[in-house]
């Protein structure tokens, strides 16, 4: 591992290319994975509660989403014209979600830039609101404000409030509410702790938004894998606009906005004054086609039986003492010491994100639960 860092270390800064997954000194490397369980460079396994940072769920090398993929690259992975694979998946995200209109991009960071832009141009105003504490990507107008690298004057076209606080937002939304182009929330926030968001908030930020003319942006890249039409058909909150990714991808790179049709007809190329969304990869059909596939696998008793699981798991680890957080698949250990934490899991055979972050996947089973629940206890030091 270490001559692989060191090479890494000549061609990349700090030898890594995604500041997520970095951990002092350097993450292991992956060399192969299949269903529940990834091998390193050192043939060390361990079971994937990582999966890609939420986004694969069902594991690694799914024999019917190999196969959906291989026969996709086989036809032509990529086209300069449309494929009906992007239309199919619109349709399945349509009857999934509610939301009439979409659009595809490569990463929830690029759907929730085109969500910005998009509102931006639809109501004709800058401002968006968002919450301290959520992470939707890299884009300027959703990250710290202060972040080196991030122009001086986005701070003027942002408004960053905390989450939950309805005085506050409601006195914004008094003081600013008719320059606001977009009120911007995740519902469960993972890296704010993975807490869901209250009901009355959620109801509050949907009504205020509607009288200020404003819209509604409710970024589900991690919550979809909740509920098949994501969290906010189990908040019954109905958004203008909704980002995707991650799972909507079956593995492969993937993004997607989608919402109201008038107000995805911003993108249209038959208005006047449209916005321009590009994307040399965007939709391309082996995307579209794995992606599809695995969203049809995840059907109602699939998601049922995954976020049983994950409730299962949360439970039994509350009732040892680990504090943890999330919903459904989704379990989040909420560690003092993230990064030690993450060497003794990975070093008793469980990969998490490095900040705790776990996400189960359709591969695992019983057993599989069962040992990543005790090398949890155990790895946090307490005995199973
Ligand atoms: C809620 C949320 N939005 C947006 C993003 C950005 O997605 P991507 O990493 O695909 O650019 C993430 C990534 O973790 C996310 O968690």
């Amino acid at each position: 591992m270490t001559a692989l860092r060191d090479r890494a270390r000549q061609v990349m800064p700090g030898g890594n290319t995604r500041s997520t997954l970095f951990v002092s000194p350097h993450p292991p490397y992956a060399v192969k994975g299949v269903g529940c369980r990834v091998v390193d460079a050192q043939g060390h396994e361990v079971i994937d509660c990582n999966n890609n940072y939420t986004a694969l769920l069902h594991g690694h090398a799914h024999p019917e989403l190999v196969s959906v993929a291989q026969a996709a690259v086989a036809e032509g992975s990529a086209f300069g014209l449309p494929t009906e694979s992007e239309v199919a998946f619109a349709e399945l995200l349509r009857d999934r979600t509610g939301l009439p209109s979409w659009r595809f991009c490569n990463s929830g960071t690029e759907a929730v830039m085109m969500a910005v832009r998009g509102a931006r141009a639809y109501t004709g105003r800058d401002l968006i609101v968002r919450f301290s504490g959520s992470y939707h990507g890299t884009y300027d107008a959703v990250v710290d404000v202060s972040a080196p690298g991030v122009p001086g004057d986005v701070k003027d076209s942002v408004l960053t409030l905390p989450q939950g606080d309805e005085p506050a937002f409601r006195e914004a939304m008094r003081l600013h509410g008719s320059t606001v182009a977009a009120v911007l929330i995740d519902l469960m926030p993972n890296r704010a702790g993975l807490r869901p968001a209250a009901q009355p908030f959620v109801d509050l930020v949907r009504a205020e938004t509607t009288k200020h003319g404003a819209l509604l942006v409710i970024d589900e890249v991690i919550t979809l894998r909740l509920g098949l039409g994501g969290l906010q058909r189990q908040y019954g909150v109905v958004p203008d606009m909704t980002t995707v990714g991650k799972i909507i991808g079956g593995g492969f790179p993937a993004g997607g906005v989608g919402g109201r049709r008038e107000v995805l007809d911003a993108f249209s190329p038959l208005g006047q004054g449209t916005v321009s969304w590009g994307g040399t990869f965007s939709a391309n059909p082996v995307t579209m086609r794995t992606g599809a596939a695995a969203l049809r696998m995840f059907n109602q008793a699939a998601l049922d039986a995954l976020n049983a699981r994950g409730d299962g798991l949360r439970t039994r680890l509350q009732e040892r003492g680990v504090k943890v957080s999330g919903s459904g698949s989704l379990v989040r250990l909420l560690l003092a010491d993230a990064e030690p934490a993450w060497w003794r899991l990975y070093e008793r055979g469980v990969l998490v994100g490095t900040n705790g972050l776990m996400a189960l996947s359709t591969a695992m089973d019983d057993a599989d639960v069962d040992a990543v629940h005790d090398a949890v206890l155990d790895a946090l030091e307490m005995s199973a």
